[in-house]
């Protein structure tokens, strides 16, 4: 089979994931000749920077000449006329949490262009738009892959994935899958000590930048919510949305109408008791409590929530902001596939996508 000799790369997107991702393009398309890495887009919201005739674009530096362009970026079906004209093919790289670019994924795929992304927004809106995604995807041949959706770098979708494709039964899945949660709920109720205060916590996690600026954008478990839906539609479970299934929300149903998160954090201690009664519930048990979402398969069920683990268990013994996710499945019998560590931040994430640019390009 003939092997394609050069790979153009368009990237949307330049925070915090994307600059990380531009490193690790940089040192890939320096380190390896064949297939050449070529750089030809790459926008932000407001600024582009394109060369109609595809010429290359220097990776090393283009965050900042790209901050200093005066160039709109275009409107996505020119964009996808000059992407799908390109003389070889194509890699877009959605480095946003844009719905309209996921909205628009069928569109490029259809027209032959690749996709790679940590944009959840995709794979776990409307099951009409996941279906749109891959039928477009089989159709043209173009390639779409979502490592970094799930626990970031960790090779949660891929071993997923590969677990299906190679014949074994997934039962059930199992896990942690905010760092956010993780970090408050190793601080509140710790296997060992007693841990702070609920409201406490939320405002530490706040303050040390694990929390979204509103902390109640992670405490309404939408966001592990549409990390399940992922997860359990690879699984073949048809869910229609992440709303669509039992979701525990952790911001007390007063608190729902604070104007602002600090208005928010400011009453949170008033409520307190809720959460420390769940505590003492679980130790009473010689558990502690942590918020975990599951599928399983065989009944068709996923759920988020607050669940009591054993002391030693390994969903109670994570530390830090760690996720941890386990495949139960026919194969590994009681003693799960556990994969576990760091589920966000810049570097790990963008090794996610690196890693499916890697896929695409063999
Ligand atoms: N950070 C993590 O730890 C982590 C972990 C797992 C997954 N992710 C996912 O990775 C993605 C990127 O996260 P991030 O932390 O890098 O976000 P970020 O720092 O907010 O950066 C987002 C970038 O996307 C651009 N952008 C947003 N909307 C756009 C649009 N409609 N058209 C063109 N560009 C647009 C922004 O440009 P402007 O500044 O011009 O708006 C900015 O350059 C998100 O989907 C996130 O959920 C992140």
């Amino acid at each position: 089979m003939a092997t394609t000799k050069r790979f153009l790369v368009a990237i949307i997107g330049v925070g915090g994931v994307g600059k990380c991702f531009l490193q690790q393009l940089h040192a890939l398309a320096t380190r390896r000749s064949s297939p050449k890495l070529d750089l030809v887009y790459i926008s932000t919201s407001k600024k582009s920077i394109y060369n109609k005739d595809y010429s290359p674009i220097e990776i090393e530096g283009v965050a900042e000449v790209l901050a200093r362009s005066s160039q709109a970026p275009p409107p996505t079906d020119e964009l996808v006329d000059y992407l799908a004209a390109a003389p070889a093919p194509v890699v877009l790289v959605d480095n946003t949490s844009s719905q309209d670019i996921a909205d628009s994924y069928p569109l490029f795929l259809s027209r032959g262009v690749n996709i790679i992304t940590p944009n959840k927004k995709a794979f776990s809106g409307s099951y009409a738009l996941w279906d749109a995604i891959f039928s477009a995807a089989e159709t043209s041949g173009a390639k779409v892959f979502h490592e970094s959706s799930v626990g970031a770098g960790l090779p949660v979708i891929s071993t997923l994935k590969d677990l299906i494709e190679t014949g074994d039964k997934v039962n059930r899945i199992e896990g942690v899958f905010s760092g956010t949660m993780s970090f408050l709920f190793n601080s509140f109720a710790p296997t060992e000590g007693s841990g702070g205060k609920w409201s406490d916590e939320v405002r530490r996690a706040k303050e040390l930048g694990y929390t979204e600026p509103d902390p109640r954008d992670d405490l309404n478990g939408l966001d592990v919510a549409r990390k399940l839906t992922i997860l359990a539609r690879l699984a073949g479970l048809p869910v229609a949305s992440p709303t669509s299934f039992p979701v525990q929300s952790l911001i007390p149903k007063e608190l729902e109408s604070c104007a602002s998160g600090e208005e928010f954090l400011d009453k949170l201690p008033q409520f307190d008791k809720q959460m420390e009664q769940t505590k003492n519930e679980a130790e009473a048990e010689g558990k502690v409590v942590r918020f975990v979402g599951s599928i399983d398969i065989p009944s068709k069920t996923v759920k988020v929530g607050l669940e009591k683990f054993d002391r030693g268990h390994p969903i109670a013994s994570l530390k830090g902001s760690d996720n941890i996710i386990s495949f139960y499945t026919d194969r590994y019998g009681s003693n799960p596939l556990i994969v576990q560590g760091a589920g966000a931040g810049g570097e790990v994430t963008a090794m996610g996508v690196t890693s499916d640019l890697l896929k695409t390009i063999v």
